[in-house]
């Protein structure tokens, strides 16, 4: 199977500390960083603004994968691309224009993402994947860290991956991933998994064995 990538999520690290939380990460492995961003609206939480990306940057030396858990999404994105991030998911249900969205994220240079709820079907990406590097299954309901796995979702990323067939897409999954559901989520099909409690709650990033030793258990 394709190398499976983990994304440790930021939003579980020490809020006091990212740099070092960053490089601990990278160090133990990690090919990715994910970053929520929350605004209050979209979702019950409100995390980072671009100022606080834009200071995230230089610690990360792996890709910087910005999750946009806001709406709506279009006023921001050249602002998430100016502080540097490498990959730009949006949520196809913030708002009425997903295709445009994804034109415009391309536009900036970035790569593109969409992000799919649990509750919401494949069949609202199916014209926009030509214009997607990346679609996010999200398997809880988004805004914080900690929650449970939805198992439902598995099925999903079996379905996803026969809609993709050989297209260079990744299928990321973000949400109650751990040892114990990793390896559900990578044989039905997606390649990044996006982990934050699993990762950072466990004390430390040592001591998360997430997946086929790419953060590796102490
Ligand atoms: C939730 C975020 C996820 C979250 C994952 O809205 O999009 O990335 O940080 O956290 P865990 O891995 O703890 O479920
Ligand atoms: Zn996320």
């Amino acid at each position: 199977d394709r190398r499976i990538k983990i994304a440790p999520s930021i939003l579980s690290a020490d809020f006091a500390d990212f740099g070092r939380e960053i490089r601990a990460v990278e160090e133990q492995g990690a090919d990715w960083v994910h970053v929520d961003v929350m605004d209050g609206h979209f979702v019950p939480n409100l995390t980072f603004g671009p100022p606080a990306v834009k200071a995230f940057r230089p610690h990360v030396k792996g890709v910087m994968d910005v999750h946009l858990m806001i709406a709506p999404v279009d006023p921001y994105i050249e602002a998430y691309a100016e502080a540097g991030a490498d990959l730009i998911t949006a949520h196809v249900e913030a708002g009425p224009h997903v295709h445009r969205t994804l034109q415009a994220i391309r536009a900036t240079g970035k790569k593109a993402g969409v992000a799919l709820n649990p509750g919401t079907s494949l069949e609202a990406v199916e014209y926009v994947l030509d214009l997607c590097d990346l679609v996010l299954v999200m398997s809880v309901n988004p805004g914080f860290g900690g929650q449970k796995f939805i198992h439902s979702q598995v099925d999903k990323i079996a379905r996803l991956r026969g809609m993709i067939g050989d297209r260079p897409i990744h299928i990321q999954v973000d949400g109650g991933v751990d040892a114990n559901t990793a390896p559900l989520v990578a044989k039905a099909g997606a390649d990044v998994l996006v982990a934050g409690s699993a990762v950072f709650r466990g004390g430390s990033v040592a001591q998360a064995e997430i997946y086929g030793g790419n953060i590796r258990a102490i």
